[in-house]
């Protein structure tokens, strides 16, 4: 049938969408280049970021944690303060809004009820707002004043892979065109930045043996898998034991490394597997610490390092890219391992049980 031609020679749509991410992140860095080969947004869109005295990211899902990410590159590179809310909480626990804020809704679909119900609610009360999805002429995209497009082309697997690496990269390049009209100096050069993502991205795609392996290593038998990481790769964490949830019904959660001891570490048994990040040079050490304190109580670490950061211990070492863009390529192996996880527990990859792929009612 029709799926099957789109779906070419994959098994999955989830593993093409996994595959294009190297093309999706060219095709993002070429659409929002201008003739001069410098990053580019509509400059309207760059009024409202300056204009702007807070902004709030609102999302739910994959896309809430893309926002996460998003908030320490605006941040970090063009100094405005954000907060991330998870969209079905917005309504209830709606915090005290600044004077001037602006809000920015991250969809794939565009059609999220939830982050529907704020965005009617937001420009109610006057407020302006930005929608980043993969589909133009969306909900979220028509109903917001303005739109930044993914150009991830059509995510058919319920479990979102290249559109959370395309929500990140757009989100950098809304931070680093910000940060630029304000006059803030970066010490590197994001499209050259971008490319090596990009190339990196590709290295791992090539790795898919040994991320089937390692998936058979830690998650063949688990009924349970943990995510830990500091920072960051705390965030990358969240979507990890995400995707593995989703695709593979092995319960899995992710959190900060630092909150081990306040709770999570009584859940570690001989075996328990551990997915640990290392791409974070400045906490490195103590994320390794975490690691060590796992082991002793029987834990079974997966390490995945960035190069230059690696030791012997670790099950995969991730190409070296800057420190802030490592989300764009450290999040590929934990979407593999989940692949392979629900591959071997041979359950419906693209179509997870009790899921849609977007989800229109509140
Ligand atoms: C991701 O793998 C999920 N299936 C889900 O969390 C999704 O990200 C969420 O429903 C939000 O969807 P949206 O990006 O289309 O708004």
């Amino acid at each position: 049938d029709a799926s099957d031609i789109e779906k070419g020679t994959y098994p999955h749509y989830m593993l093409k969408e996994i595959d294009e991410q190297p093309l999706v992140m060219r095709k993002i860095i070429q659409k929002y280049q201008n003739d001069r080969g410098d990053l580019t947004i509509d400059q309207e869109i760059v009024d409202a970021m300056n204009d702007a005295d807070r902004i709030y990211i609102i999302a739910a899902g994959t896309s809430y944690h893309a926002g996460l990410v998003g908030k320490q590159f605006i941040e970090k590179m063009a100094k405005v303060p954000v907060e991330v809310h998870i969209s079905s909480e917005f309504g209830y626990n709606m915090p005290l809004l600044s004077e001037k804020p602006l809000f920015i809704f991250i969809s794939q679909s565009g059609e999220t009820a939830d982050s529907r119900g704020v965005l009617v609610n937001v420009k109610e009360m006057g407020h302006k707002a930005l929608t980043i999805t993969n589909v133009q002429g969306s909900t979220l995209s028509r109903e917001a004043d303005y739109t930044l497009l993914l150009y991830a082309g059509p995510e058919i697997a319920v479990a979102s892979t290249k559109a959370y690496t395309a929500q990140i990269a757009v989100l950098s390049i809304l931070a680093e065109v910000t940060a630029k009209s304000r006059g803030i100096d970066l010490d590197f050069n994001l499209v050259q930045e971008l490319g090596i993502v990009a190339n990196a991205m590709e290295v791992l795609c090539d790795a898919k043996e040994e991320f089937e392996e390692i998936s058979r290593k830690f998650l063949s038998t688990t009924r349970n898998a943990f995510f830990i990481g500091r920072g960051i790769d705390f965030y990358v964490g969240l979507e990890g034991a995400l995707k593995l949830k989703e695709i593979s019904y092995i319960q899995a959660e992710g959190f900060a490394g630092g909150e081990l001891k306040h709770g999570t570490i009584a859940l570690i048994e001989n075996g328990t597997p551990v997915i640990a990040l290392a791409t974070q040079e400045s906490v490195n050490l103590s994320i390794r610490g975490n690691v060590k304190e796992v082991v002793a109580r029987g834990a079974n670490p997966c390490i995945i390092s960035m190069k230059g950061l690696e030791t012997e211990e670790d099950s995969f070492i991730i190409p070296e890219v800057n420190g802030l863009l490592t989300p764009l390529i450290s999040v590929i192996p934990l979407q593999l391992i989940s692949y392979y996880a629900a591959l071997h527990r041979e359950c419906d990859v693209d179509k997870p049980r009790n899921l849609a792929k977007s989800v229109t009612v509140e």
